[in-house]
């Protein structure tokens, strides 16, 4: 089949991830969540014991470090400098500090440069803030997924439950989502905003089914791929 790639963007707990991952293996493409490679660099800082808002110290540890995204069937395993962090990286102490690392200059042109070379072969659906909009402007396929803060602050809330790992009440994990969505949209540097191409998605009231299936769907109609 023929490859192309796929640019997902949106605010967290839209269904980004799991959406992605399931439309990348229903393709047979790589999926790249980039996410994943900022909560990356997150966990370093803390494991040096550098401060968030230690920039430049922060900008030459990512400097030096090594990120390895391995695709697996359960979804993508991060490796930092030789350790597998796939767990650490989505604790609340990454969570937190995430977003303003998120927000320097050097750390994204670290990352979209490495996230640009993962793109280049085709067949990668990458998930994000800024993929459509700068990592992979020309993607063939572009979705902004959303759904109200109540929606995802209630979906990340039943995750953390079914896992074991609820440190957060549904009220706190609401305004942690917001104030998220808040740094993101308002950063200088590449801010989380649907690009002009994108397809806009709103699954406040959909299943990952469905929301698979209108992708797939987009690809049929777009370039002859999909189901
Ligand atoms: O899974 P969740 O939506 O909670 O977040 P994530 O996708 O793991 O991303 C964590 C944070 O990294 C976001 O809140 C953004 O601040 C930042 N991020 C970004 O700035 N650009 C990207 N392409 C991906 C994530
Ligand atoms: O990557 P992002 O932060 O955008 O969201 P996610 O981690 O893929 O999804 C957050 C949670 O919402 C997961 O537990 C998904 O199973 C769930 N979800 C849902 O219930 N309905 C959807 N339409 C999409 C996601």
């Amino acid at each position: 089949m023929e490859k192309f790639n796929i640019a997902i963007d949106g605010p967290a707990g839209a269904g980004k991830s799991t959406i992605a991952r399931l439309v990348a293996g229903a393709l047979g493409f790589v999926y790249v969540d980039t996410g994943a490679m900022y909560r990356a660099v997150t966990w370093k800082v803390q494991q040096e014991g550098l401060l968030p808002d230690q920039e430049q110290e922060v900008a030459a540890l990512a400097n030096r470090m090594q990120i390895e995204l391995i695709p697996r069937e359960e979804g993508q395993q991060v490796i930092v400098d030789g350790v597998d962090v796939t767990k650490e990286i989505r604790t609340t102490a990454i969570t937190d500090h995430v977003s303003q690392i998120a927000s320097y200059g050097a750390i994204r042109q670290l990352l979209v440069t490495l996230q640009k070379q993962m793109a280049i072969s085709k067949g990668v659906v990458m998930d994000g803030r800024d993929i459509g909009t700068h990592v992979m402007p020309d993607a063939e396929i572009k979705v902004f997924l959303t759904a109200s803060v109540k929606e995802r602050a209630e979906r990340r809330f039943k995750e953390m439950q079914n896992s074991g790992t609820c440190t957060l009440t549904l009220s706190e994990l609401e305004q942690d989502i917001a104030r998220r969505d808040q740094l993101d949209q308002d950063r200088e540097i590449s801010p989380l905003r649907r690009a002009h191409d994108a397809v806009l998605m709103d699954s406040t009231s959909m299943t990952i089914e469905e929301v698979v299936d209108e992708i797939l769907g987009l690809c049929k109609d777009k370039v002859g791929g999909g189901k």
